[in-house]
């Protein structure tokens, strides 16, 4: 496993691996590592031969300054995990690294209602950020597979989207979301949980499970509000729940009125928001 600081060195030893026909395998992350991003690790050494892990905490798509301070920097023990899981490379650039002066400025692309939706709604200027590093990443790496998770089910569908309207020849693979025994995404911001919040935090998923089981037999609107009042009851202040078309991320009269349907939702324990989903159908 080699260790990359620098963009010139990094793209020297994909080009070799590009000389030798090799494929090549991207897994940008923040770090923090967790089952949940080796996961995407070990589907990328599983489908390339060569595999570049990328740690590096955007400042740009936090919307909140001091969760960008708060968020958790364990670098030794993702480079144990990186190295366990076979990665090949690691690129932890710095931020004049990623955004130089001169870098050439993201595509303008019109993402209409996708990044205004859901998350868009409540994290102003967010995917602005991830998608402004994506690309610049994507272009660093130049990379055949793009792995990322279905936890973040709107950045992926952002993610690919771009990858649509560039014309891009680099191919999206979504992975399944890494849940805990008890059903809780796993996250990074789930070590700051108290004993108690851990205890509480689960419900998300219950409470999307149920909202699956009862698909097509209550309304939308509904399932909408029940799910809400379950996680209120529980604990939680609630952004949002919402039943949305998987590909549109826009609201749904009726499961028939689309064959991608998707339930979300954002909810806070303390100061702690939690995301997550699940594909219905
Ligand atoms: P980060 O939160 O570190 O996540 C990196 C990747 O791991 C994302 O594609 C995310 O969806 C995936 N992931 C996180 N938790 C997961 C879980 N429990 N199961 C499966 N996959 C999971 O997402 C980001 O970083 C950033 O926005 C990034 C794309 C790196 C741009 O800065």
């Amino acid at each position: 496993m080699r260790l990359f600081k620098h963009i010139t060195k990094l793209q020297a030893a994909i080009a070799e691996q590009r000389a030798a026909g090799n494929r090549t395998g991207f897994v940008p992350t923040m770090g923090a590592l967790h089952e949940g991003h080796i996961a995407l690790i070990e589907r990328a050494v599983a489908e390339n031969d060569y595999v570049v892990c990328s740690i590096f905490v955007n400042p740009t798509q936090f919307n909140d300054a001091t969760d960008l301070v708060k968020y958790p920097r364990t670098i030794n023990a993702d480079l144990a995990k990186l190295y366990a899981a076979n990665c090949s490379a690691i690129f932890i650039p710095t931020v004049a690294e990623i955004y130089p002066e001169n870098a050439s400025p993201t595509p303008d692309i019109d993402f209409g209602s996708l990044t205004e939706v859901l998350e868009g709604a409540y994290r102003s200027g967010h995917f602005d950020g991830v998608v402004q590093v994506v690309h610049r990443l994507l272009d660093i790496v130049r990379p055949d597979h793009l792995y990322m998770g279905q936890k973040d089910y709107q950045q992926q569908a952002i993610i690919r989207y771009m990858l649509e309207q560039l014309s891009s020849k680099i191919q999206l693979v979504t992975c399944e979301t890494v849940r805990e025994k008890d059903g809780l995404a796993m996250s990074s911001r789930n070590m700051r949980l108290t004993a108690a919040q851990r205890a509480i935090a689960p419900s998300i998923h219950a409470t999307l499970t149920k909202v699956a089981q009862q698909m097509g037999q209550d309304s939308i609107q509904d399932l909408e509000q029940w799910g809400k009042e379950q996680l209120t009851q529980k604990g939680f202040v609630v952004d949002y729940f919402s039943i949305v078309d998987g590909k549109t991320l826009l609201p749904i009269e009726t499961f028939d009125a689309t064959d991608s349907v998707v339930a979300a939702t954002a909810a806070y324990l303390g100061d702690i928001r939690l995301i997550d989903n699940l594909i219905l159908k």
